[in-house]
């Protein structure tokens, strides 16, 4: 029997409202316009500010968006997977919150937290729940609400990093398109060069963590830059080569949107010229976990059938991966 192979058969997104621009923050802390730019490529990012509102309502609206776009009763979902690492709470998993208000009540779900390469990790978790033949559709998240563990007096940060989520629906193949590949890598931070210091069970929340200021990100921000351009280069260029893919055969690169200068020294390093590789850093920022399906979503309609596209990412853990897969939608 051949082996089954999943696919993406949809895409939804979702960004709040709010834009916080480049210039909003000189009058918050002392940056400008100018560096931000040319360190980074952000010169805005969403922001969530309705109160009540979180990382669940964000991830059940892209959720929304690719079910409608499928045409798929969310009843006839298998299974949900959002990556996160900013949930509306520790515990239920926010997938929980997002199975309900879809309506998806045949589903079970779970939160994965594997930071910038959360989906990554969730795409490659579901395309194998695919693959095993046991589940039929399963629908993936990414979705952080960053500006709830961000320190907005802290100006290595607080540039860099914005709201987002995005969805796919996971289904199985019936040609030869879909995930055919992915890679993922782990290295434990003992140094801790990016984390969020408290709120854990090693520090819980307490008067001195909160006075502190240990409840957002901490980064070594160049620390942090050398190994996301070689982690992600890497694993670029293993899953390239264990499938004989040459720069020409590559149609999409979908890089983690990190920082603009680690996007075109991957690009460089797979040898691919910019107009193959997607980034929309400059109006979202450091989504975390959105940053690839929210890629996904903004070039929909330029994707043709059967495109070889590669994902790449990097984040906290560390972790890092990549996917490839041959483009599945029809236009
Ligand atoms: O997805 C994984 C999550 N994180 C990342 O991928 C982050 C990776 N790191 C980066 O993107 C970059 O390291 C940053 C954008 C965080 C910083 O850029 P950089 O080019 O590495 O700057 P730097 O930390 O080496 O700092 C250079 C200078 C310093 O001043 P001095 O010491 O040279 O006088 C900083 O104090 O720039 C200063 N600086 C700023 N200046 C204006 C740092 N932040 C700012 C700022 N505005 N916002």
């Amino acid at each position: 029997m051949a082996q089954i192979k999943s696919k993406i058969s949809s895409v939804g997104h979702y960004v709040p409202d709010h834009v916080l621009t480049n210039h909003d923050l000189e009058q918050m802390v002392e940056t400008n316009d100018e560096w931000i730019r040319t360190r980074t490529g952000i010169s805005e990012r969403r922001i969530l500010k309705d109160p009540g509102k979180a990382t669940a309502f964000m991830s059940t609206e892209a959720g929304k968006e690719a079910l409608e776009l499928a045409g798929l009763d969310p009843a006839e979902l298998d299974a949900i997977i959002v990556a996160t690492v900013t949930p509306d709470y520790m515990f239920p998993a926010t997938s929980c919150l997002v199975q309900n208000r879809l309506g998806a009540r045949n589903a079970f779900a779970f939160d994965l937290s594997a930071a910038c390469s959360g989906f990554i990790y969730a795409l490659s978790t579901g395309s194998m729940m695919i693959e095993s033949g046991r589940y039929k559709k399963v629908l993936v998240i990414g979705s952080d609400t960053m500006s709830s563990i961000i320190d907005y007096t802290d100006r290595t940060t607080c540039i860099i990093f914005g709201d987002g989520a995005g969805a796919v629906l996971l289904e199985t193949s019936d040609d030869e398109t879909g995930i055919i590949d992915f890679v993922n890598h782990t290295e434990g931070d003992e140094e801790c060069l990016l984390y969020q210091p408290a709120g854990g069970s090693l520090h819980p929340a307490t008067e001195d963590t909160v006075k502190a200021k240990q409840h957002v990100i901490m980064q070594d921000g160049r620390a942090v830059f050398k190994r996301a351009t070689e982690g992600m280069a890497d694993v670029s260029v293993e899953i390239m080569e264990r499938n004989n893919l040459k720069a020409d055969d590559v149609a999409w690169l979908v890089p983690h949107q990190a920082n603009k200068r680690i996007i075109d020294a991957i690009a460089r390093r797979m040898e691919l010229p910019e107009e193959k590789v997607m980034s929309n850093i400059h109006k979202f920022g450091n989504t975390t976990a959105a940053t690839i399906p929210l890629c996904l979503y903004d070039w929909k309609d330029q994707l043709a059938h059967g495109d070889n596209i590669i994902l790449s990412a990097f984040g906290g853990g560390f972790t890092w991966g990549s996917v490839y897969l041959k483009w599945s939608i029809k236009s």
